[in-house]
């Protein structure tokens, strides 16, 4: 357990009243510039082709958001860890990005530095440090010192504001819960399992320790300070599935009392016009959760850039097919009703639709 986990299981919350309370602080980035296009996308292995990135330039986004697993650093050797965003980086199609078009990014285990890691990960103060060089961060940027590298932004003008809110869920995670599934025979048989095109089901379980986090008190405060802003829609970019419903994987719904505070305080903030996009998954889905939230919540998952997974876990949420390709996502937003009607689309590598949904901000609303 993190120290900041121990302070909340002993009740040692009063020190988040006072920073909430004190003068608003800045928010991390204001852009005036208007968006009507934004590209998304996750899980991109940097020693593979990735011609995804074709289909990504020819939809022309105003903004492209790398939801994490940017490369896989799998590491503890931060020379290891820059020689693969260093071959990132040298990818035709990523430089073609970075040259047309503004970048924001999150990580998510495998860029932090190692398959399924929390906070306890041992090399995370470089990992963070190589973060925020490779995605371009100002010395003085917050991210380079706060515990973790979560960052919001909000772009465009007064009645056309779209802000980003790109929580990091790795740096404080509780370790995640796992399973007594372990050891060969269980291994073998969910091999057998993934060789039949069946689902697995995966070694986690919902974590039962009610202090157990995702983000850890310190995000949670500048989250709840975040949500606050004014905005005319929101896009919660988290690098997982917030709402699929499976804890076999990763994903928020792992962290239960985490997982319920993000609608309380969306509801508390009245953070209206919300709705998140995820990665994680090596497949894409759109899912949508109506019951105890303040307002209907989309989650629409694009994985992976260059990585798929021939297999289909359960999620009642689900409201499209399984894409198992490779793919990214697509958001455009029509601004010419006072609600903006925003049309989210998941596209293969040759810029086809393959998963769609329309959803109305006139729907986002709190009664
Ligand atoms: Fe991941």
């Amino acid at each position: 357990m993190s120290q900041i986990n121990r302070r909340a299981a002993l009740g040692l919350g009063a020190a988040a009243a006072a920073v909430v309370s004190a003068p608003a602080r800045a928010a991390d980035r204001t852009d005036g510039r208007l968006l009507t296009r934004i590209a998304f996308g996750s899980c991109a292995k940097q020693d593979k082709e990735q011609p995804i990135w074709d289909a990504v330039l020819a939809a022309k986004p105003d903004l492209f958001i790398f939801l994490g697993d940017n490369i896989y650093a799998d590491t503890r050797d931060p020379a290891v860890m820059a020689a693969k965003y260093a071959t990132l980086a040298a990818k035709p199609g990523f430089e073609k990005l970075k040259a047309s078009t503004p970048l924001m990014a999150i990580w998510d285990d495998h860029d932090y530095g190692e398959n399924d890691a929390g906070g306890e990960y041992p090399m995370k103060d470089e990992s963070r440090r190589q973060f925020c060089d490779f995605w371009g961060e100002a010395a003085t940027s917050p991210r380079r010192t706060r515990d973790g590298i979560y960052t919001a932004a909000i772009f465009g003008p007064t009645g056309r504001r779209v802000q980003v809110i790109l929580p990091d869920l790795r740096w404080n995670r509780t370790p995640i819960e796992k399973l007594d599934l372990a050891g060969a025979e269980y291994e073998g048989w969910a091999k057998k399992k993934a060789d039949a095109g069946s689902h697995v089901p995966g070694p986690y379980a919902r974590n039962p320790d009610q202090a157990a986090t995702m983000i850890g008190e310190p995000q949670w405060r500048w989250l709840e300070e975040e949500l606050a802003r004014p905005a005319d829609l929101r896009i919660f970019g988290s690098s997982l599935q917030v709402l699929a419903d499976f804890a076999g994987w990763e994903s928020w719904m792992n962290y239960a009392r985490d997982h319920q505070r993000l609608f309380e305080a969306i509801r508390r903030t009245r953070a209206e016009g919300l709705f998140c996009i995820s990665g994680d998954t090596h497949y894409a889905e759109i899912s949508r959760l109506d019951v105890n939230v303040p307002y209907p919540i989309w989650d629409v998952t694009s994985s992976g850039l260059t990585e798929t997974w021939p297999v289909t876990p359960p999620n009642a949420l689900r409201r499209s097919g399984v894409l198992q390709e490779q793919n990214f996502g697509l958001i455009e937003i029509d601004w010419s009703t006072p609600a903006p009607k925003v049309r989210i689309e998941v596209r293969d590598v040759t810029g086809a639709a393959r998963l769609t949904t329309m959803i109305d901000a006139a729907a986002l609303r709190i009664a």
